[in-house]
C-alpha cells in the first residue's frame, strides 16, 4: 500500500515510517514540522535507502491538505500528527483541541473525497481516565483528565461515527500506553523540545550530562516500590503494531476496531532508574518529590485483545529500551540537528 502518515516526522512516526519501508509499503509523509526537526527525514532516507516524499503542511489547512490528496495517490492514512503534551493542553485547551480535531476533520474530508477510507489512528491509554481497573481492556469505559486526554476521547468519538455512517471505512484506533526507546541504529529516536514531559528522555538527558539531577514525584503509592508504575513500550514494537494494525484493519467485519499496544508488564519509576544506569554505566542521581496531581499510582494494558486479532506482541524488555535510548542520547546529546 501506499501509506499517507500524518505526524511522519515525529517519534512514533518516524520509527513506523521504517517499519512500513521494512514491510514493503509505500510511504509520504505529511507534517507541519510544529514539533519535529527536518534533519529527521534524511535519516529515515538513509536507514531505509529510499527518499521519502514529504509534504510540510498543516493538516488543518482543508485547502493544502484537498491539494495533497489530488496529487498524491493514497491507499491509506496513519494519523498520529497532534500535539501530545498533557500539561500545556491544560495551559492551552483552545490550541490541543484546534489543531488535534481540525487535523483530523481535514484529514476525513479528503479521504472521504478521494476515496481513501483506511485510518489507523494514534490514541493512547489516557482514555481509560482516572481510576481505571487493571489491567485495562478495551472494554473500560473511556474519559480523560485533562484537553490532551479529551481530544483522544473525542476523535475515537468522531471515528466510531464515521465508520458506522458508511460501511466502505475500516478504521483503527490504537491505544498506545508509555511509548520509549529509539531506532536500534541510535540515528532516530525521541527528540523533545525544551524540559521531557516524560521519564525516559529525562533520564536519558541526565545520564547525558544535559540536566543535573531527576524528580521522582511520589514514592508514597501503593505500588512494588512505592513509585509510580507505568507499561513501557519500545517504540519498534509499537511501530511494529501500527503495520499489523494496517495490513489487519481491512479485512476485519467491522469498520471500527480498538486495540490496546502495550507489554502488559508494569515498570516502577525507581525500576527504570536502574535498568538506565546498567545501560548506559552511569548513575543517575534523583530526588523524592511529592506527587504531581492528576498522576495515578499505575497502569498497564491487556494486550490480548491486539496479541490475538493482529498477531503482534511486544518483544522488547526494558534493558533493551534503555540501551537504545541510551544509543540515541549518546549519539546525539543534543537531538537532531538544525541543518
Ligand atoms: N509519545 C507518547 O507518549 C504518546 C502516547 C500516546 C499517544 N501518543 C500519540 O501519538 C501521536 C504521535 O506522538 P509522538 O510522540 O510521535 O509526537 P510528536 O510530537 O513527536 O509527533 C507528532 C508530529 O505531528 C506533527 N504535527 C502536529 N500538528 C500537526 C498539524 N496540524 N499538521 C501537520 N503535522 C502536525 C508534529 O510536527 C510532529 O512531528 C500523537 O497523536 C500523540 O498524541 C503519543
Amino acid at each position: 500500500m501506499r501509506v499517507l502518515v500524518s505526524g511522519g516526522a515525529g517519534y512514533i512516526g518516524s520509527h513506523t515510517v521504517i517499519r512500513l519501508v521494512e514491510a514493503g509499503h509505500d510511504v509520504v509523509v505529511v507534517d507541519d514540522f510544529s514539533n519535529a526537526k527536518p534533519t529527521v527525514v534524511g535519516r529515515l532516507e538513509a536507514l531505509t535507502g529510499r527518499p521519502i516524499p514529504v509534504h510540510a503542511i498543516d493538516l488543518t489547512d482543508t485547502d493544502k491538505t484537498e491539494h495533497l490528496f489530488a496529487h498524491e495517490q493514497i491507499d491509506a492514512v496513519i494519523h498520529f500528527a497532534g500535539f501530545k503534551a498533557v500539561g500545556e493542553s491544560v495551559a492551552k485547551p483552545l490550541a490541543y483541541y484546534q489543531n488535534n480535531l481540525d487535523s483530523t476533520f481535514s484529514l476525513l474530508r479528503a479521504m472521504d473525497r478521494h476515496d481513501v477510507r483506511t485510518l489507523v489512528f494514534s490514541s493512547s491509554a489516557t482514555v481509560y481516565g482516572a481510576e481505571p481497573e487493571l489491567p485495562m481492556t478495551e472494554d473500560l469505559p473511556t474519559s480523560a483528565t485533562n484537553p490532551y486526554g479529551w481530544t483522544k476521547v473525542m476523535i475515537e468519538q468522531i471515528l466510531s461515527d464515521v465508520a458506522a455512517s458508511d460501511d466502505r471505512w475500516r478504521i483503527a484506533a490504537l491505544r498506545y500506553f508509555n511509548p520509549v526507546g529509539a531506532h536500534a541504529s541510535g540515528d532516530i529516536g525521541e527528540d523533545p523540545s525544551g524540559i521531557p514531559n516524560n521519564l525516559m528522555p529525562f533520564v536519558a538527558q541526565v545520564a547525558v550530562g544535559r540536566r543535573e539531577q531527576l524528580s521522582v514525584f511520589g514514592d508514597d503509592y501503593d505500588t512494588v516500590d512505592g513509585t509510580g508504575v507505568r507499561d513501557y513500550i519500545h517504540v519498534d514494537d509499537l511501530a511494529a503494531g501500527h503495520v499489523a494494525a494496517l495490513d489487519t484493519v481491512g479485512s476485519r467485519a467491522e469498520p471500527m476496531s480498538v486495540w490496546n499496544l502495550g507489554t502488559g508488564q508494569g515498570v516502577s519509576v525507581l525500576q527504570v532508574i536502574k535498568a538506565f544506569e546498567r545501560a548506559s554505566g552511569r548513575p543517575i542521581p534523583y530526588e523524592i518529590a511529592p506527587r504531581r496531581a492528576g498522576d495515578i499510582a499505575a497502569s498497564y494494558a491487556d494486550p490480548a485483545r491486539a496479541n490475538a486479532d493482529l498477531g503482534w506482541r511486544a518483544t522488547k524488555t526494558i534493558d533493551d529500551m534503555c540501551a537504545d535510548t541510551w544509543r540515541w542520547q549518546s549519539k546525539n546529546p543534543n537531538g537532531y540537528p538544525d541543518a
